[in-house]
């Protein structure tokens, strides 16, 4: 069924059942790739948090979760832009990190955080993300754990908002075009 959010029409895109079939589907690997280690998965807000719970409740290992928000701005020339972690308070010295996101869009947020994050020197830093953008690429992301490759329309849905609205659906929907 269509869904009207503010000014746009949005169209199904992804079931509620496709979603928890990915999400299974990584934390079975995460599962596999940490046996034995106790990682530290840190998810953006605010979209990844649907994501972050229903992933971090099929970790079977000793893993530990904490949210961050990123506050981008606009830095001089040189530098570029400029991003802010809101809530970074854990010790991430030695510590093998597990970045969870909601959608990897330009890559621009992460490309601006990952440099950040090496200078706490964790052990490792692997990110995983619901959903790629491919086609919208300006700063290549590696993705390690990968829900789904979506074509480069805007989706709402499943903690991903519409100006505000949107997160509360259980399903990710496409914008009509
Ligand atoms: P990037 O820095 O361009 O990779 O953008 C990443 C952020 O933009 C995501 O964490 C989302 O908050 C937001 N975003 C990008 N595409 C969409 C979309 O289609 N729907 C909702 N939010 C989006």
């Amino acid at each position: 069924m269509k869904k009207i959010i503010h000014d746009k029409t949005f169209v199904p895109f992804l079931t509620g059942k496709d979603i928890q079939q990915a999400v299974t589907r990584i934390a079975e690997q995460i599962n596999m790739d940490y046996k034995g280690r106790s990682p530290l998965c840190i998810a953006i807000l605010n979209g990844s948090f649907m994501f972050a719970s229903d992933l971090f409740k099929q970790l079977s290992i000793d893993a530990e979760i904490s949210f961050i928000k990123l506050a981008s701005y606009k830095g001089t020339s040189s530098t570029g832009n400029v991003v802010t972690a809101i809530g970074l308070e854990a010790v991430l010295h030695n510590r093998d990190v597990i970045l969870i996101e909601d959608i990897v869009d330009t890559g621009k947020t992460l490309s601006a955080f990952l440099p950040q994050l090496q200078d706490h020197q964790p052990a490792s830093i692997k990110i995983c993300s619901l959903l790629h953008k491919k086609e919208a690429t300006v700063h290549p992301i590696k993705i390690d754990y990968l829900g789904f490759e979506i074509p480069n329309l805007f989706v709402v849905g499943y903690g991903l908002d519409y100006d505000g609205l949107g997160r509360n659906l259980d399903q990710i929907m496409q914008v009509e075009h």
